[in-house]
């Protein structure tokens, strides 16, 4: 069973090295995209979060408090990349350059916090 949780933290963790990763290559390639790899980086790392959030095996103690910032953190990410992804598709530019911003900014904090709560 630990082993298997231990599995769902690796998972988390590439869910974040998806998203933040498909960003920096966006950045460093000066587009300043919102892309389909970012949102699926976030949905793996929701959906492992979600696994994690639950008290397995027995015994384990979780920080609440922490687990509720990050999934506010996470579901505003959700919406800045639903709304870059949207714009992009209406107007064909890059989204604007605040949103982007903010995406990165907003996944670096979340793993910020998981690890230096
Ligand atoms: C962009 C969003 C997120 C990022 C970047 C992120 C990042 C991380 C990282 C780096 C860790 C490992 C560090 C540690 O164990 O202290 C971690 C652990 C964890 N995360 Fe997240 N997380 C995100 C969203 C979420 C969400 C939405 C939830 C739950 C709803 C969640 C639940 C957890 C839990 C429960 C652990 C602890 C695992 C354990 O120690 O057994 N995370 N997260």
């Amino acid at each position: 069973m630990e082993v298997l949780r231990d599995v769902v933290v690796l998972l988390h963790l590439v869910g974040f090295a998806v998203t933040f990763g498909a960003w920096v290559a966006e950045a460093a390639a000066r587009r300043f995209r919102t892309t389909r790899v970012m949102d699926y980086g976030l949905l793996l790392s929701l959906l492992t979060g979600l696994a994690l959030a639950a008290p397995w095996p027995a015994g384990i103690e979780l920080n609440y408090p922490k687990i509720g910032v990050k999934l506010v953190l996470l579901v505003v990410l959700g919406g800045l990349l639903g709304m870059g992804n949207a714009r992009q598709r209406r107007t064909g530019d890059a989204v604007p350059r605040p949103i982007f911003v903010g995406v990165g900014v907003l996944a670096f904090l979340a793993t910020a916090i998981a690890v230096l709560w």
